[in-house]
């Protein structure tokens, strides 16, 4: 190991503590860990950016009650605890006592690397890294796993290379597998959200936007997007189906995954489809309709109509077993693609740039908890 490397680093670390058998209480904390030593085909990343996206809470907070969170430790080395209910601690048994390192993907510069040719070349390189522990000071990776960004690219403008980005593409992916023309999506003033109206505006596809504000509404058409439904709105089925009929979108991927959503949008695909229907079948159209539930930003149980017709389907979508499914080429061009477009089509704003121990502050936390549109804060663990 480089003499200029230190041997340990500062990561943050989520652990369920079981107090008994039926209770028990979050501990979020900074733990010095030891510099990993890169292998021959390695890199060692020195990271210094990281967002919190809602992926990540989950793992951060699992099912802890936030609103009785309390702040300890010290200045230096912050602890916030915050009580489990009893019965959501079944649902985390599996990581009971066991401190984990948190943060999906990141990005930061290559201080040191294995001896192999291609891992050498990437040294001083900012590379966007995935995989978890992303909010620590120092993590190392097969150097063929990382992506290198072009020079000039900030580790703060490459940090939200992966979750975000691979999702909205692979959205447009499944679209054309699934053989259907046009998407709609929810929660679409979201970071995610407006990426996907950026690749949809240059790659010719309809996209039906639905939010919950009028705020919302004037992000995505202040980014050039032609169909937005508010569904506060009264009229909200009305629009829903004008702009489905228009787009002819039969896709639908939805963050919110509860409530009545998912089966407003089945719905209203069906009356669109049945407006311009050749002839009358009581079993409605046989245009297949399909909704991925692929966030859960509403908790509740999720509600379908009765008026569906027969051809459709709900079901859940992820991003890694999809990447799975579209195999090393298909990946490779995704990442390809947003390389080369980070600073446009895949760039990322966030609230603030924190420290690891200003993600342990009570309010800070409390704020990026709220996954508000526009309220994205990203760690910079090297801070
Ligand atoms: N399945 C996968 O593989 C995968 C991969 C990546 C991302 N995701 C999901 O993609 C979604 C967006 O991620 P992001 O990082 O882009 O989010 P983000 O920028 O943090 O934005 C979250 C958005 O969700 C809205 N929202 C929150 N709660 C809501 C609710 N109950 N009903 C309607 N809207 C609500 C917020 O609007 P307000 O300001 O009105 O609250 C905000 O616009 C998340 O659900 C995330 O889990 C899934």
């Amino acid at each position: 190991m480089s003499p200029s490397t230190p041997r340990e680093g500062l990561q943050l670390r989520s652990t369920v503590v079981g107090d008994s058998e039926q209770s028990g209480h979050l501990e979020l904390s900074i733990a010095s860990v030891a510099t990993p030593k890169p292998g021959p085909d390695d890199v060692l990343v020195r990271m210094e950016a990281a967002p919190i996206n809602p992926s990540d809470l989950g793992l951060l907070f699992g099912p802890a009650d936030l609103s009785a969170a309390e702040a300890g430790g010290t200045n230096e080395s912050p602890v916030i605890t915050a009580p489990i209910p009893a019965a959501a601690l079944p649902g985390v048994a599996a990581r009971i006592d066991q401190p984990m390192p948190v943060g999906n993907e990141g990005a930061g510069i290559v201080v040191e690397a294995g001896e192999s040719d291609y891992a050498q070349s990437l040294i001083g390189r900012t590379v966007g890294i995935v995989g978890g522990a992303t909010y620590s000071q120092f993590r190392a990776a097969p150097a063929m796993m990382v992506l290198p960004f072009p020079d000039g690219t900030t580790p703060a403008e490459a940090a939200s290379w992966f979750v975000n980005p691979l999702t909205a593409l692979g959205m447009v992916e499944t679209m054309q597998l699934e053989e259907h023309n046009a998407l709609v999506h929810t929660a679409a003033a979201s970071n995610l959200g407006q990426m996907l109206n950026k690749i949809c505006l240059a790659d010719g596809i309809g996209l039906v936007n639905i939010v919950r504000r009028k705020e919302q509404e004037d992000i995505l058409r202040g980014i050039g997007a032609k169909f937005v439904c508010n569904s506060s709105d009264d009229d909200f089925e009305v629009q829903l189906t004008d702009a489905l009929e228009t787009t002819g979108a039969t896709l639908a991927f939805d963050a919110t995954g509860g409530g009545r959503l998912a089966g407003q949008i089945l719905s209203c695909m069906e009356r669109a489809l049945n407006r311009n229907a050749a002839e009358y079948s009581r079993y409605g159209s046989t245009t297949h309709k399909q909704v991925y539930l692929y966030g859960r930003l509403d908790r509740s149980e999720t509600v379908l109509g009765a008026d569906l017709g027969m051809a459709w389907g709900l079901g859940g979508w992820l991003l890694p077993p999809f990447l799975g499914k579209l195999g090393l080429e298909g990946t490779a061009r995704l990442r390809e693609r947003v390389a080369g477009e980070i600073k446009t089509t895949f760039a990322s704003r966030y609230t603030a740039e924190i420290s690891l121990t200003e993600a342990l502050d009570l309010s800070t936390l409390k704020a990026y908890g709220r996954q508000a549109t526009g309220e994205k804060y990203l760690i910079n663990p090297s801070r």
